[in-house]
């Protein structure tokens, strides 16, 4: 993985001047310094920091065994239910490997999710889907209290009962939740689902790399051995112990702050490559839980192009100049198809004959980096070498190495979410959930009037 600050194509200056860069230095690495040291703020919650070094053999054998005794049942469908930190990196990790049309080609098992909305046509649909398939289920909860999943797993939990019988459907399920505490342990307990547990000291979306991810992304087929190895060569690359210039996370963090504090509010992760859509969405909500708070951080926001340069690429142009741009670059696709040559050339195609596709893309994203840099959007480039275990992992250890820093550098504690319960208030309030009477009668009140 490569990062790329260098602005080569910025008009006179840059965006980010080294001078600038380098007041950075000393601040970015003690703050990447105070998450090694738990000197930080939400230092409960620095698990994910040594994580990829604490993982064992052991564990990596466990979950293997356990996705191998789910796959040798033969399953058309694995549901994984779970939703934003117990749902997104597994999604991402699955969606970036996987075969663009996976499902439709068969390949088995296809990892479909639940939970992760209350879209009730949703539900129903994948109900009247599993009704043909033969299935299973993970279910990922930390707290083990979250509404949409605890709903999903109720209705898909009778489901899959009715269809196997209570000691088959027990086989089928396999719990990740917390060592001690919430409904969902305590049902995994009573029923005997082989269960995961979810350390204390790791928040939802730092927790890819723990049962959370690696369970269905092992179910799903791919090497959680490879993707550790990457997450660890990242975890040594970033740590405390290596200067500002040779830690790509803290240049990433310093090169977003000082953007922000230029007025760049809002940052466009981009990707030439739709199998990481996904990996966006979970990049949006690592950025957005740990920076979005107090008044402050930086909007993630995220783009596919070439798609979206046909809907979105006016606005990036030419639009409130409040934006920069992260982008993705893969060096290599797996799959190779050349441009043909065509007798006809009606549509003016053969210049690019003997082409691969790839080319046209590559072009695609430097003409549009040198064209949206001249608009004044900054761009910063993150290079991978290709879509595989490895990178990924690389890729997931990076992100939240620069996030830590980046939340400590606005001074807003990143590893928690208080703002994510006032729509759950409202909601167990609008529901009639007992123990929310009076919030129940003042919501009434309020939308009364
Ligand atoms: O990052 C977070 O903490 C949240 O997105 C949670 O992961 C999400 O709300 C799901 O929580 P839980 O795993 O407790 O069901």
């Amino acid at each position: 993985m490569k990062l790329i600050l260098d602005n080569a194509f910025a008009k006179a200056g840059g965006f980010i001047s080294p001078d600038a860069f380098q007041t950075y230095k000393t601040p970015a690495e003690k703050l990447n310094a105070a998450l090694h040291n738990k000197t930080g703020r939400g230092s409960d919650f620095l698990g994910w920091v040594n994580l990829p070094n604490e993982i064992d053999d052991a564990f990596l054998s466990d979950v293997e065994n356990t996705a191998k005794s789910i796959r040798e049942k033969n399953i058309d469908v694995y549901v994984v239910i779970g939703i934003g930190g117990s749902y997104l990196g597994a999604k991402a990790v699955i969606d970036a490997l996987s075969n663009s049309f996976s499902q439709l080609k068969g390949d088995k098992p296809a990892i479909l999710f639940a939970g992760q909305n209350i879209g009730e046509d949703y539900l129903a649909e994948l109900r009247d889907l599993l009704k043909t398939k033969e299935w299973a289920i993970c279910v990922i909860s930390k707290s083990g209290t979250t509404t949409e999943p605890a709903l999903a797993f109720r209705i898909l939990k009778q489901d899959l009962e009715d269809k196997y019988g209570k000691a088959e459907s027990v086989s089928r399920i396999c719990a990740v939740t917390d060592a001690k505490k919430g409904a969902l342990k305590t049902l995994a307990t009573e029923e005997g689902y082989k269960t995961y547990v979810i350390p204390d000291d790791v928040g939802g979306r730092y927790s890819v790399l723990t049962p959370v991810g690696l369970v269905a992304i092992a179910v799903a087929g791919f090497d959680i051995r490879t993707l550790v190895q990457g997450a660890k060569d990242m975890a040594k690359a970033t740590g405390a112990e290596g200067p500002f210039e040779n830690n790509p996370a803290c240049q990433y963090a310093a090169a977003r702050h000082i953007l922000y504090s230029e007025g760049k509010k809002i940052e466009i992760l981009v990707n030439y490559q739709p199998k990481l859509h996904y990996m966006a969405e979970w990049w949006k909500q690592l950025y957005g839980e740990s920076e979005g708070k107090d008044g402050k951080g930086i909007f993630p926001a995220a783009v596919d192009f070439s798609t979206d340069l046909h809907s979105m690429g006016q606005y990036i142009q030419e639009g409130e100049r409040i934006l920069f741009e992260t982008v993705i670059s893969v060096a290599n696709p797996e799959n190779k198809v050349v441009v043909p040559e065509d007798k006809d050339n009606l549509d003016k195609l053969n210049f690019l004959a003997g082409k691969r596709v790839d080319y046209v893309n590559k072009m695609a994203e430097l003409g549009t980096q040198i064209a949206h840099v001249d608009g004044d959007v900054p761009n910063i480039r993150i290079e991978i070498d290709k879509l595989d275990e490895y990178n990924l992992g690389q890729l997931i250890y990076f992100f939240e190495k620069a996030c830590g820093i980046s939340g400590y550098l606005i001074n807003v504690n990143p590893f928690d979410q208080p703002g994510v319960e006032a729509y759950k208030k409202n909601m167990f309030a609008l529901l009639e959930k007992p123990g929310f009477e009076a919030e129940t009668a003042m919501i009434k009140g309020r939308i009364a009037k």
